[in-house]
């Protein structure tokens, strides 16, 4: 067990002998984790149409109003495709039920082409640490790590050295006047550091730390919530603008992109081990834990004008919960307990009615907000947020069952 945990152990026995309480834990996961399960049972009940089933097409959202999924095929250009893959592989993890470690198996199947093409923007992480990538940690498969070492080489592709960032959507660079990098790419990182040290080329290492680097000198205010895009020039590697795309405005805090920041500069302290990184992602926390409403879910831009009537975004609360959770495992006793607390607030709003989808819908949850903007995935049921939450429970379990917060 690490120090940290060690801490937070210690800090826990002295609450409960202090209050006398035997019961200090917030959340009732196995319960949340059995909900999960058989909302995953639900949902693959619908994809199998009779004895058939297509393995391509990936789980994307539900909007409100539906109940069963949208589904789109694995394709270059679909970003979310490795969310279900990976929410199977939790269920799996969770149950150790092997019918669904089958399906887990068919559907990161779909996904191996990219492995095979050359990269069409940032997204590869997502798409093959999610599926691919727990596949292996659960699996060992060494087919699987071929794949995740592939692809890793295919995301450096579109790292530019003068700039010393990845290139988040090579499509938009004359839209948006540059290279670009956008919050969201910090999530990708972890696929770099991953091949680094476990056969894939070294360079990766660098090329990741070189990205947490230029982000955090470009992508955040003085108060430390974040832009969604920078945009650099390509030849000079200056910064040359700071924008949103999925924001409420320029210089608003869209919450997921504030979430995706705490999860990556979280992610790249435990891969460096550099403690720049760790008093950085403490102050990126604050300023979103101090702005959140009392349900410890945020709005989907901190700064959205109709608030308190704006949709919120769960996909950000779980995305964040998780983060915490392993945060705190890093910090002093102090912000180590202020953020499980915090995780711990979050997943108890998400687990309530307001929250889950229960007889609505085969999602795990409700009210999620894609990319408002767009007017699209407005208060709906997104992948990526059950993915999150299916991840931020099993660590939940862990921390509970007082063992280190990540099964590496
Ligand atoms: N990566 C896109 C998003 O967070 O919506």
């Amino acid at each position: 067990m690490r120090l940290k945990n060690v801490l937070y152990g210690l800090s826990f026995c002295m609450c409960v002998a202090c209050t006398g309480k035997q019961q200090e834990r917030k959340v009732d996961v196995d319960e949340a984790l059995n909900y999960c399960d058989e909302q995953v049972h639900r949902a693959l009940s619908e994809f199998h149409n009779g004895d058939s089933i297509d393995y391509t097409l990936m789980p994307k959202n539900i909007l409100s109003g539906q109940n069963t999924w949208f589904c789109k095929p694995a394709d270059k250009e679909e970003w979310t495709g490795g969310f279900w893959p990976g929410v199977l592989w939790y269920d799996y993890e969770a149950t150790q039920n092997d019918s669904i470690k089958e399906e887990a198996e068919k559907y990161t199947a779909s996904l191996k082409f990219f492995a095979e093409i050359p990269a069409y923007d940032h997204d590869l992480g997502f798409l093959i640490f999610c599926s691919y990538g727990n596949g292996y940690r659960l699996t060992h498969n060494p087919e699987y790590k071929k794949v995740i070492l592939a692809v890793a080489d295919s995301l450096a592709t579109l790292y530019n050295p003068k700039v010393g960032t990845i290139l988040s959507w090579p499509r938009n660079i004359e839209m948006l006047g540059g290279h670009n990098t956008i919050m969201d790419n910090m999530i990708n990182l972890e696929m770099l550091f991953w091949a680094a040290k476990n056969g894939g080329n070294k360079n990766l290492y660098d090329i990741a730390v070189s990205h947490a680097d230029k982000t955090m000198q470009n992508h955040f205010r003085s108060d430390y919530s974040s832009f969604h895009v920078a945009v650099y020039d390509t030849l000079t590697g200056k910064c040359i603008k700071r924008c949103t795309h999925q924001g409420y405005s320029d210089d608003s805090m869209w919450a997921r992109g504030q979430a995706w920041a705490i999860y990556g500069f979280t992610m790249v302290y435990r891969e460096t081990k550099d403690p720049k990184y760790l008093d950085f992602v403490q102050k990126v926390t604050d300023v979103y834990l101090k702005r959140l409403p009392e349900d410890y879910i945020p709005y989907w831009d901190f700064d959205a004008p109709d608030i308190p009537n704006a949709p919120k975004d769960a996909s950000a609360a779980c995305v964040v919960a998780s983060a915490l959770l392993e945060l705190s495992e890093y910090c002093e006793p102090e912000n180590a307990r202020r953020y499980s607390e915090a995780a711990e607030k979050m997943l108890v709003s998400l687990a309530s009615p307001a929250y889950r989808s229960g007889d609505r819908a085969s999602s795990f949850l409700l009210h999620s907000t894609g990319h408002y903007p767009n007017n699209s995935e407005i208060d709906a049921s997104i992948i990526y947020a059950d993915y999150y939450y299916i991840e931020a429970l099993l660590r939940l379990k862990r921390v509970y069952e007082g063992k280190d917060v990540l099964d590496n």
